[in-house]
């Protein structure tokens, strides 16, 4: 099989590379490290050497993420996970990518930062005849054949899940007729995350008059610019009634704030807040009545992934796109599923 016999090769070639490297560095054990130098042998030939390029740590959903690819490409499993952690820059994400190029793995997985920018480098995976996983966010590339498959999140269908929920809260409510004043904290600039949810829920926002976005402020996905944000509209807007907050890790810092203010979040509150990823902490908040509802961003993409090696390993064709399942949680139907997290 042309893969195969490719991935021969590349190992052939990393095997000598990392001979030459170990003679050079002077190691005297007479025992070949493995390309991720941690000291262990050299690894077996028939593992699939992965390279992952990760965006960074910003968030419990990305920690739960990286676990999902780490448990999934093990050694029992049949791979050689190189793992790089790209703290949110894109330059350092092109920089692993090349290494993994020059390393000659036999798949490159990657989470870009943002959607814009990857040409060359996905170029140079080409030539190289290695096959590019994108997962979780996309690529904005000319052409569509610099990767083989996208795994991940439908943002859009994210964003229109949180603006139907709102409505459907305030038609319960008896609140259409209501001036409803919106503000959004939203995560990376030029990331599909916040493009797509952003869009998603503009579009349903715009069937309402009665919507007023006040303002959308970029809080990078973090607690603390979620927080940071929050304050600085708590004081500008003085009338907020919805925070849609584009992750879990802003919406903690965003409660902070509102706390802080000394408002209160929540159906018995006076600020209601929409949140995204369902991380436990989040759902727990779920089911308090403190965060109106939370969007499901399923993390788990690493099972996805190695099913695509494995038909690609096969010879067979994969999808130019795959949506991993997602749903919305409310007060209503959370305690189900903070069940099955359970320890
Ligand atoms: O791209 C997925 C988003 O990135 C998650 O919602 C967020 O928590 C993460 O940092």
């Amino acid at each position: 099989m042309r893969v195969r016999e490719g991935r021969d090769r590349r190992h052939l070639w990393l095997s000598i590379l990392l001979a030459l490297l170990l003679a050079l560095a002077g190691c005297a054990k007479g025992e070949e490290e493995t390309a991720e130098g941690d000291g262990r042998t050299t690894p077996d030939q028939d593992l699939i050497v992965v390279g992952v390029s990760q965006i960074g740590s910003e968030s419990v959903w990305r920690t739960a993420n990286t676990l999902s690819i780490q448990e999934t490409f093990t050694k029992e499993n049949g791979y050689l996970l190189l793992f790089e952690n790209a703290r949110q820059k894109q330059e350092n994400q092109i920089k692993a990518l090349r290494s993994f190029i020059s390393q000659r793995v036999d798949y490159i997985v990657f989470s870009p930062v943002v959607e814009e920018g990857w040409d060359t480098v996905l170029q140079e995976a080409k030539e190289a005849g290695i096959p590019v996983i994108v997962i979780d966010r996309q690529v904005k590339v000319r052409d569509k054949s610099l990767y083989v498959t996208w795994i991940g999140s439908d943002f859009v269908y994210e964003g229109r899940l949180a603006g139907e929920t709102l409505e459907e809260y305030l038609r319960k409510e008896h609140r259409q007729q209501e001036s409803i004043r919106i503000v959004a904290l939203l995560g990376t600039e030029g990331a599909t995350a916040t493009i797509g949810r952003a869009a998603g829920f503009a579009s349903v926002a715009e069937e309402h008059e009665n919507w007023l976005i006040l303002e959308q402020a970029d809080a990078e996905f973090t607690t603390a610019k979620g927080q940071e944000e929050m304050e600085r509209l708590l004081k500008k807007y003085e009338d907020i009634d919805v925070v849609i907050s584009q992750n879990d890790d802003m919406t903690f810092g965003a409660l902070a704030a509102i706390e802080e203010a000394g408002r209160t979040a929540g159906e018995d509150g006076d600020i209601l807040v929409i949140s995204f990823d369902a991380v436990k902490n989040a759902l727990k908040l779920v089911e308090a009545g403190v965060i109106l509802a939370d969007v499901e961003c399923n993390p788990n993409q690493g099972e996805y992934v190695e099913k695509v090696i494995r038909k690609l390993e096969r010879g067979e064709a994969v999808a130019r796109l795959y949506f991993v399942p997602e749903t919305v949680f409310t007060k209503a139907d959370v305690a189900e599923r903070l069940l099955l997290e359970d320890d």
